[in-house]
């Protein structure tokens, strides 16, 4: 008898695959997906040996640049699969953007662009592996869960 329990592909639409583990609900999360799209979601499921990973599939939605730029900042690991007609009509891993405007709001609640002012956020990618980047207004720094809880 076949134990595992495989999660079915799909005729088109996205995969994010490769999402370190534990951290798939935070990416639909910050995706806002709403009820409109059929989502399959893997938590902790084998990627190799002794190895785990999350995946996500999203029927019939394919991701726009500003999507995948808010998905690096959480899991720059991921792949993207883009699927036409059960196909892998493209795969791709991520680029870190080295700046991000209007995506994260900066932690200092006296930072300008906290102050009510029509300014929109900005910060520069400082270092990717912890993920660091530094508001270009008040040079605030921010890494790991500070920036997902602000986005
Ligand atoms: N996939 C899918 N539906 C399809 C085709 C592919 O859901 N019609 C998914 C696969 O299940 C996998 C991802 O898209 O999660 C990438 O597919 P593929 O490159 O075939 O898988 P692997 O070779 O295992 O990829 P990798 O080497 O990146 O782990
Ligand atoms: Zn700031």
């Amino acid at each position: 008898m076949d134990t595992t329990l495989k999660i079915s592909k799909i005729k088109d639409g996205t995969v994010i695959d490769h999402i370190p583990s534990g951290k798939a609900l935070k990416v639909l999360a910050i995706l806002g997906i709403d009820n409109s799209n059929s989502i399959s979601i893997g938590i902790h499921v084998m990627s190799g040996k002794l190895k785990f990973k999350d995946v996500i599939k999203i029927e019939n939605k394919y991701l726009e640049k500003l999507e995948l730029d808010k998905i690096a900042l959480i899991a720059h690991e991921a792949t993207i699969s883009i699927i036409k007609n059960y196909e892998i009509i493209e795969k791709f891993t991520l680029d870190m953007p080295d700046k991000f405007k209007g995506i994260v709001k900066c932690a200092n609640q006296n930072c300008i662009t906290n102050s009510g002012e029509p300014i929109k956020s900005e910060f520069k990618t400082v270092s990717v592996e912890p993920l660091t980047i530094k508001c270009i207004y008040c040079r605030k720094e921010m890494e790991g869960e500070e920036i997902i809880n602000n986005i």
